[in-house]
């Protein structure tokens, strides 16, 4: 391969490791580096670990700093917390080493609303150190917010946006199970999110937030309704975990954008085991009237490493600076050698 994107690898939970395996099935692109901060993946291969059956010479390690001082990479990709606030020492590190980052962080994919001053901040320091930082992912990053967008593209006048994400979360990996309260009792689900024990889903607000911004709409307002449990009336019974009736099979979360006094941008997201119909749809209110439904959905998990994979030509193309998908172009699948898609920046040695 000459001349290869350089990755390195932050968090190698089932979302890292899935991210993994995509990089490696795809051409002009190496990975270079991978950490993680869970002490008994330390030391380990990561052919070895994503049970490749051969090594790719890459050890996964847990010291950040070591790692960045001997290799050179050209982006990180880092898939380890939702909260901006956790990944905002990762991020100042891969920055100051001068890496580019994408991050499935869901408060980096639109993080102006909800941290004006760590957004700037990222931003001034990412200009500083002439590199780009994109938060994305399924969602936030594309279902509910740069598709919307990109679709009232056709459209003369916009009165409302409404998307709906409908999915059954037993095909989802089990961490995403777990924060969605996945077999909990309704007391228990109800008491862990008042807790912060489990997070429910993270990110409509972001992407209420990046949809406005690109229809320069300023809102009154971002309301987000605590998440409530959808109840199994059955016992469901997934790959991973059985639901008996009465338990909370997942759930639904509904944010709404108020423009005038009125909900103008709707999100609902409604994830639980034994969904009837999954889909994805987007009904946008103007002139022309848009309505489109994904029929099946977009499977999250598979759908997330493709948006983090195929967003990476673009973010090593882009200027720098903290950016969100709707700064960026088109999203386009990466078919084939990753080089095809790079304008002629110049990358690490
Ligand atoms: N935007 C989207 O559409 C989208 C889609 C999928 C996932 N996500 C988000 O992406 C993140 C990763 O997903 P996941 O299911 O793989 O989560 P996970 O199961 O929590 O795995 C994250 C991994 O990263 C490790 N980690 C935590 N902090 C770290 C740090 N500072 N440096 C290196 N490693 C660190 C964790 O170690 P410990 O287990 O020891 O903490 C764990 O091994 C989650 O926040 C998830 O919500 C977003």
């Amino acid at each position: 391969m000459e001349n290869p994107v350089k990755v390195v690898l932050f968090g190698l939970g089932p979302m890292g490791k899935l991210i993994a395996k995509g990089i490696l099935e795809k051409k002009g692109i190496q990975i270079v580096g991978a950490m993680d901060i869970a002490k008994e993946l330390s030391g380990k291969d990561v052919g070895q670990f994503l049970e490749l059956g051969k090594n790719i010479g890459v050890t996964v390690t847990d010291n950040a700093e070591e790692l960045l001082s001997n290799v050179k990479a050209d982006i990180a990709i880092v898939a380890t917390r939702s909260y901006l606030k956790d990944i905002y020492p990762t991020i100042s590190l891969c920055v100051k080493n001068g890496i580019s980052i994408i991050s499935t962080c869901e408060e980096l994919s639109y993080p102006y609303y909800k941290h004006p001053k760590l957004a700037v901040e990222i931003d001034e320091l990412a200009k500083k150190h002439k590199v780009t930082v994109l938060g994305t992912g399924i969602n936030p990053g594309y279902l509910m917010d740069t598709l919307p967008i990109t679709l009232t593209g056709a459209c003369q006048r916009v009165d409302n946006i409404k998307v709906t994400r409908m999915m059954d979360s037993s095909k989802r990996r089990i961490p995403y199970q777990k924060k969605i309260g996945t077999g909990l009792s309704p007391e228990e689900f109800r008491k862990m999110i008042n807790e912060k024990k489990i997070t429910g889903h993270v990110g409509l607000v972001e992407s209420i937030a990046m949809i406005a911004a690109a229809l320069g709409w300023k809102l009154d307002e971002i309301k987000e309704f605590a998440p409530e449990p959808v109840i199994a009336d059955r016992e469901i019974v997934t790959p991973f975990i059985t639901v008996k009736p009465g338990q909370v099979a997942g759930l639904k979360s509904v944010a709404h954008g108020i423009r005038g006094g009125k909900p103008v941008i709707v999100l609902e997201f409604v994830s639980h085991a034994g969904v009837e119909e999954e889909y994805d749809a987007i009904l946008i209110g103007g002139v022309p009237k848009i309505y489109e439904k994904i029929a099946g959905g977009v499977h999250g998990d598979i759908g997330t490493v493709a948006v983090v994979v195929n967003m990476i030509p673009k973010v090593l193309n882009a200027p720098p600076g903290l950016l969100t998908m709707k700064d960026l172009p088109l999203p386009s699948a990466v078919t084939e050698d990753m080089q095809t898609y790079l304008s002629s920046k110049v990358f690490s040695a």
